[in-house]
C-alpha cells in the first residue's frame, strides 16, 4: 500500500508510522511521499532523513481552493499514492480533493470525537478545552476524512484518563504517546489489509 502524508508540524504520527514500517509492524506499507502545508517544518526533516520524498504545498500559493485541490491531487497521484493520511495537518482540503480521493483519505484528530472537535479544533486547543470541562477521559480518534472538519466514519479510537494535576502540555503528549502514535499505525495497517468496512456512519472491522 502507497501512502501519501500530509503534515503541518512536528510529524511525531508521521515519525510513529515510519517507526511501524520499520519495526515490521506495517508490512507493504510504503511512505511515497510526504507533503507539508507550511515550509521548515520537522515533519520534512524527519521524512528527508528518511530518504522519503518531500515537499511543501501550501493553500497560500493558490488563488482558488480547486487550484490548491488540484495541485494536491496531481502530486499525490504522480506519487501513486493509493491512501491519503493527515498526520498533523492544519489546512484543509475541498471538494474536488475528497472526491477524487473518496474513502481513501484518513486523519487522526486529538479528541474522542464528537467531543471537542470541528472549526478551531486543533494542536493543544482542545486539550485546553479539555480540562477547562472537568471531564475525565479524553483520547484520540482516526477517522475517513469528508468535507466537513472532523465528521468522516470512525475507524478507531483509545481513550486517556485526564488526571487532576494534568496541564493542556502535559495531557497532549500523553493522548499522542498513549493513543494518537499507537492508533494511526494501527488503522493504516487494517486499510491494508482491507480489513476495514464502511457501511453508513459505522466502520466495521472484519
Ligand atoms: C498533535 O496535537 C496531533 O494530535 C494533531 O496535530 C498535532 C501535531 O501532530 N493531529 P504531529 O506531531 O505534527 O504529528
Amino acid at each position: 500500500l502507497n501512502i501519501g502524508v500530509l503534515v503541518s508540524g512536528g510529524g511525531s504520527n508521521l515519525q510513529a508510522i515510519m517507526d511501524r514500517i520499520e519495526s515490521g509492524y506495517l508490512k507493504n506499507v510504503q511512505i511515497v511521499t510526504v507533503v507539508s502545508s507550511k515550509t521548515g517544518v520537522y515533519a520534512l526533516q524527519r521524512a528527508q532523513e528518511h530518504g522519503i520524498n518531500n515537499t511543501c504545498i501550501s493553500r497560500k500559493s493558490f488563488e482558488s481552493m480547486e487550484a490548491y485541490d488540484d495541485a494536491l491531487i496531481r502530486h499525490f497521484d504522480a506519487h501513486k499514492a493509493d491512501l491519503v493520511v493527515m498526520a498533523g495537518f492544519l489546512s484543509i482540503l475541498g471538494e474536488s480533493f475528497n472526491k477524487f480521493y473518496d474513502k481513501r483519505v484518513i486523519n487522526i484528530h486529538p479528541s474522542l470525537i464528537p467531543a471537542f472537535c470541528g472549526k478551531g479544533f486543533y494542536g493543544i486547543i482542545p486539550h485546553r478545552h479539555v480540562i477547562e470541562s472537568g471531564v475525565k477521559v479524553t483520547g484520540a480518534t482516526v477517522h475517513f476524512v469528508e468535507l466537513e472538519a472532523d465528521t468522516g466514519p470512525i475507524i478507531l479510537q483509545k481513550a486517556v484518563y485526564v488526571e487532576d494535576e494534568d496541564t493542556p502540555e502535559s495531557l497532549q503528549k500523553r493522548v499522542m504517546e498513549q493513543a494518537e502514535w499507537e492508533i494511526l499505525p494501527e488503522a493504516i495497517k487494517l486499510y491494508a489489509e482491507n480489513r476495514l468496512v464502511i457501511e453508513g456512519r459505522r466502520v466495521k472491522i472484519v
